[in-house]
């Protein structure tokens, strides 16, 4: 999806895929040529290449975010992407190695920090702070902010002035009101925290039976 975004709507040309050898399963993808993550510099050099990291919600995007670092150590420069149908005021910050797919919509004075990914069905209000790799497919409202690694599902709505705080899971359809705690999954409306189980765990054991 990533590199079909690239290369239909921005200047960028996707050269090549890379991936940690021990996940490597051939020499291409979708016809362009897969390196080795760990020794990729010398032969495509960050002077030369910049990198996006195309990597889901896994784990509470924490393997986004760990690869997202890893890449910056390399010295690369993480592009970020912003769909031309995407509604996004000119008043709004955005980090690196984000997307903003189309129909979104982000309003003005809202910062967006690194690693984010931003779906076609999000509402994004003025003022909040979306902090760094969030995977937001879901709405807030005005004076929000979402913590580090958070994931909104699909429906969620937050309230005005909420405070969501970071690795949190809201579940599909979730109505947020009042602020979060860390680490935690909530559900419903009005929401409810789960009690048996944490935000981390919950996502690990999603991403394990992905699979
Ligand atoms: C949370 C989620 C992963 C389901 O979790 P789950 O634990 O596998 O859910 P289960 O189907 O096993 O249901 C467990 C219980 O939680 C309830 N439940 C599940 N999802 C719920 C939701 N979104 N809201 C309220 N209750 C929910 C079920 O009714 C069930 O309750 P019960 O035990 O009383 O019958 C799913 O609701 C969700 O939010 N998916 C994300 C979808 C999305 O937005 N993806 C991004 C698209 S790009």
């Amino acid at each position: 999806m990533v590199c079909d975004y690239f290369e239909e709507y921005s200047e960028y040309k996707v050269c090549l895929f890379t991936v940690d050898s021990k996940y490597r399963k051939g020499e291409e993808y979708y016809g362009k040529k897969i390196v080795d993550f760990e020794d990729i510099e010398k032969n495509y050099p960050p002077s030369k290449y910049d990198m996006f990291i195309a990597i889901g919600s896994s784990n509470l995007n924490k393997i986004r975010e760990d690869v997202c670092k890893r890449a910056i150590q390399k010295g690369y420069n993480l592009a970020t992407f912003i769909h031309p149908k995407a509604n996004i005021s000119s008043k709004v910050k955005i980090g690196k190695n984000c997307i903003l797919m189309e129909f979104c919509r982000v309003l003005q004075r809202t910062e967006i920090g690194d690693g984010v990914i931003i779906w076609p069905s999000a509402f994004i209000s003025h003022n909040n702070i979306i902090k760094d790799y969030c995977y937001i497919v879901g709405s807030t409202n005005g004076f929000c902010e979402v913590g580090e690694n958070c994931f909104l599902a699909s429906g969620v709505y937050i309230a005005d002035k909420v405070k969501i705080a970071k690795d949190n899971f809201l579940a599909m359809g979730t109505v947020i009101r009042k602020n979060t705690e860390e680490n935690s999954v909530y559900k419903g409306n009005p929401a409810q925290k789960n009690q048996n189980i944490t935000a981390i765990e919950f996502a690990r054991f999603l991403t394990l039976h992905s699979k």
